[in-house]
């Protein structure tokens, strides 16, 4: 009631109905009445319009997922091109690739592409392999990454889902719903789901379960059919370990994944909501070298400098003499690795070198840059 006494084209209805009104009472003439009569049908007209514009809208943002469109997507083409970005996680790459396949195949209104929860140390990419299936599946969306260390009282639910009318903000919508009526192809990233308020954490099993939510402010739904969820989470990692070691049978371990996220507080009711849980332990040397590597490259490139290497093996080195990265992951160790070997390829890049070879100094530990000329 509130949204349409607030919309102008009611205000300017009521005015028009008013001073024609008080126009044929101050005359006190009956001659005036045809007026208020026509004035008083075109405002019910201009209503009725308004009325049925308002409805195809409501209709919209439902009928803007195409799901035709949506069951012809595949993502699992786009597996290698993840395992290239993502190191060290290649199982968990294939496992959500083809759930969320699954699910698109049989996509629909009342239930989302796909809801994961991510179980891991700090800087393992949890967080990245969320941006990097937003950039596969809907390269023209931006990923939806909520923080959720910032829900941790119950008040926070109207942030998430829309103020009631009246209240401040309520035009805005939820933080939750409103981009997802307005575009409903995204991924969004639960971050640090851990911490939020248990009834924030509630307003997930319904929408988790039936695909969708209706903001309490605006009445709009915002339908979760065409939406993938992560969830990331830093505890419970001591628990799912030894479930990785012991269990490869991948439904077993989901099971035994989830009774263990229960004994770390997470409600059964809200886990069974996850498709899947899945542990991204800390990585390797070799693979934090790795992802090192494709950081220098990406982080040069923007400079207009292509860096190969002599051989990534020649940062394990480094990596394993700088301990840091396992209390920090990938992180830390990137940012270790481009700081030291910065000098020497700003130095190349300021010779005019458009490409080079990075290398290491197996005595001094010191990077070393071979220009290459083309
Ligand atoms: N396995 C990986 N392969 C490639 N790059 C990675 C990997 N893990 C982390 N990175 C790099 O490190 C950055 C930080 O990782 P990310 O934000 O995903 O960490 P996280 O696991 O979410 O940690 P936190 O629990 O602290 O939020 C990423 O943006 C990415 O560049
Ligand atoms: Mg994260």
């Amino acid at each position: 009631m509130s949204n349409m006494t607030n919309s102008p084209m009611f205000l300017l209805m009521a005015a028009v109905i008013i001073i024609s009104g008080l126009h044929g009472l101050q005359k006190e003439s009956p001659d005036s009445m045809p007026v208020i009569f026509c004035f008083a049908v075109i405002g019910l007209v201009i209503r009725i319009v308004q009325i049925r514009h308002e409805r195809v809208r409501r209709k919209d943002s439902k009928a803007v997922i195409d799901f035709e469109q949506l069951q012809k997507m595949d993502i699992t083409k786009h597996v290698p091109w993840l395992k290239e970005n993502l190191r060290g996680h290649d199982d968990v790459i294939d496992r959500i690739a083809s759930k969320i396949q699954q699910n698109i195949t049989i996509a629909s209104h009342k239930k989302s592409l796909g809801a994961f929860m991510l179980v891991g140390p700090t800087g393992t990419g949890k967080t990245y392999i969320g941006e990097l299936v937003a950039k596969a599946l809907y390269p023209k969306s931006e990923v939806m990454i909520i923080r959720m260390n910032q829900y941790k009282s119950p008040q926070d639910v109207v942030t998430l889902l829309g103020p009631p009318p009246g209240f401040q903000g309520y035009e805005i919508g939820g933080s939750l719903t409103r981009p997802i009526v307005d575009n409903p192809y995204r991924v969004i990233i639960l971050d640090e789901f851990e911490k939020a308020h248990t009834d924030v954490k509630h307003c997930f099993y319904d929408i988790l379960d039936r695909g969708m939510c209706t903001e309490k402010s605006s009445g709009k739904t915002a339908h979760f059919g065409a939406t993938v969820f992560f969830a990331t989470c830093n505890s419970g990692v001591e628990r799912l370990r030894p479930i990785w070691m012991e269990t490869q049978e991948p439904m077993k371990r989901t099971m035994k994944a989830r009774d263990a996220m229960a004994r770390e507080g997470f409600e059964k009711a809200l886990l069974v909501r996850f498709e899947d849980i899945f542990l991204m332990d800390i990585l390797n040397s070799m693979t934090v070298a790795e992802v090192a590597c494709i950081q220098i490259s990406k982080y040069w490139k923007q400079y207009g400098i292509d860096v190969t290497y002599t051989s990534p093996e020649m940062l394990v080195d480094t990596v394993r003499r700088n301990r840091e990265f396992q209390d920090y992951g990938v992180r830390q160790i990137a940012s270790l690795i481009q700081e030291s070997s910065a000098p020497v390829i700003e130095a190349a890049r300021k010779g005019g070198a458009r490409s080079v070879r990075l290398g290491l100094d197996t005595v001094s530990g010191e990077f070393q840059v071979e220009t290459i000329t083309q």
